[in-house]
């Protein structure tokens, strides 16, 4: 049996009252947050207009969709931000109506939920094992007329895998082939400088929405800020009308318009990780017991194969808290997600891995 009831990472209250502990005194490795903490820009800008909360926000947020627009050297009409991208999903989902959709296991749980308040008939197509848990040609016969709708996730959460682009593009020509909506979520993109996703094929593919979140790479789960792009701006304008006023908090906003061009920032994060995921890998491959599988971004997918051992809970027992994946369609109890995190962190990680293997 599950551990801990919650749907995500992240929830050190219900791991820290398991174990009778102070949230405080657990170290997160269960969610995928930018270990730097928000831009100081950021923490500066948001002391220093506090009274903006006193205040309704504009509710067409004309410097956060003017700043978005600039980040990407797109009309602001191909926009929509929200309140955190899990929003974004949910309005998107609810404008959309897909009958029938496509999802990929494993893969984030937010989008079958929205699905399932539609009542949409879901089909799950299954990564395996044996492709090494990798997107591959074989989804591309399972695209069908049938279809309204389907998901993807790149890199994807948990496994950290970014399909090729050139199977990514195959499947955007069929979606447009078979008019069905491709939904792709790249919540992690900016922690892979070297991939643009798909946003440069926006422009003719009005059947492509992506789907962006602000809260990892720049530390604000909290705060919550994500958007989607798509070049059909009648479209996006009835997701404006559907979207409730007032989503996206006065701070947030103002979070959109000082965090994209935080150049510092993106570089020493991107810094950070160069450094650090490499590390964490080679550490945690060198313990036996523990396979860490391919990927990127800025958290590690693991199998571990010690029977008899629940890892999470004995890693747990050392205040560190990890992912279980065992509620994620198409994975079981061996696999698990840790983010990375700063050097001294990762080391902590390293050394409760060492003593609950010991045992
Ligand atoms: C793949 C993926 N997409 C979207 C989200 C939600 O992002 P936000 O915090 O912007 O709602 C998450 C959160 O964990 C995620 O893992």
């Amino acid at each position: 049996m599950a551990l801990l009831n919650s749907a995500h990472g992240g929830n050190i209250r219900e791991a820290a009252a398991w174990l009778g502990i102070d949230p405080q005194q657990l170290l997160d490795f269960s969610a995928n947050i930018n270990p730097l903490g928000m831009p100081g820009a950021l923490k500066q800008a948001l002391c220093q207009n506090m009274d903006l909360l006193e205040r309704y926000p504009d509710p067409a947020y004309p410097g956060l969709y003017q700043a978005l627009a600039a980040h990407h050297q797109l009309p602001a009409a191909w926009l929509l931000a929200g309140n955190g991208e899990t929003e974004v999903i949910y309005t998107l989902v609810q404008m959309l109506a897909p009958r029938r959709a496509m999802l990929v296991a494993p893969g984030f749980a937010e989008y079958r939920r929205a699905l399932q308040q539609v009542d949409c008939q879901i089909e799950t197509f299954l990564l395996t094992e044996a492709e090494g848990w990798q997107l591959t040609e074989s989804i591309l016969p399972a695209l069908t007329a049938e279809l309204d709708c389907l998901f993807l996730c790149t890199p994807n959460n948990p496994t950290g895998l970014m399909p090729d682009e050139s199977l990514l593009l195959e499947i955007v020509a069929r979606c447009r082939q078979l008019n069905i909506a491709l939904i792709v979520d790249e919540a992690f993109l900016d922690f892979l400088p070297d991939r643009s996703g798909l946003i440069p094929h926006l422009a003719s593919n009005p059947h492509l929405w992506v789907l962006r979140s602000l809260t990892k790479f720049y530390a604000i789960p909290g705060l919550r800020l994500g958007y989607l792009l798509n070049s059909d701006p009648q479209a996006v304008a009835q997701l404006r009308e559907r979207q409730m006023p007032w989503t996206i908090n006065a701070l947030a906003a103002l979070a959109g318009e000082v965090i994209l061009e935080d150049k510092a920032y993106q570089q020493a994060t991107l810094r950070w990780l160069n450094a650090e995921r490499p590390r964490l890998c080679q550490r945690l491959r060198a313990l036996s017991g523990v396979t860490v599988l391919e990927g990127q971004a800025n958290y590690l997918f693991l199998r571990c194969d010690v029977a008899g051992l629940d890892l999470q809970r004995a890693l747990l027992e050392q205040h560190v808290l990890i992912r279980s994946c065992a509620n994620y369609p198409g994975l079981d109890e061996r696999y698990f997600r840790v983010a990375v995190r700063s050097a001294g962190e990762n080391d902590r990680l390293v050394e409760a891995f060492e003593q609950v293997l010991a045992v």
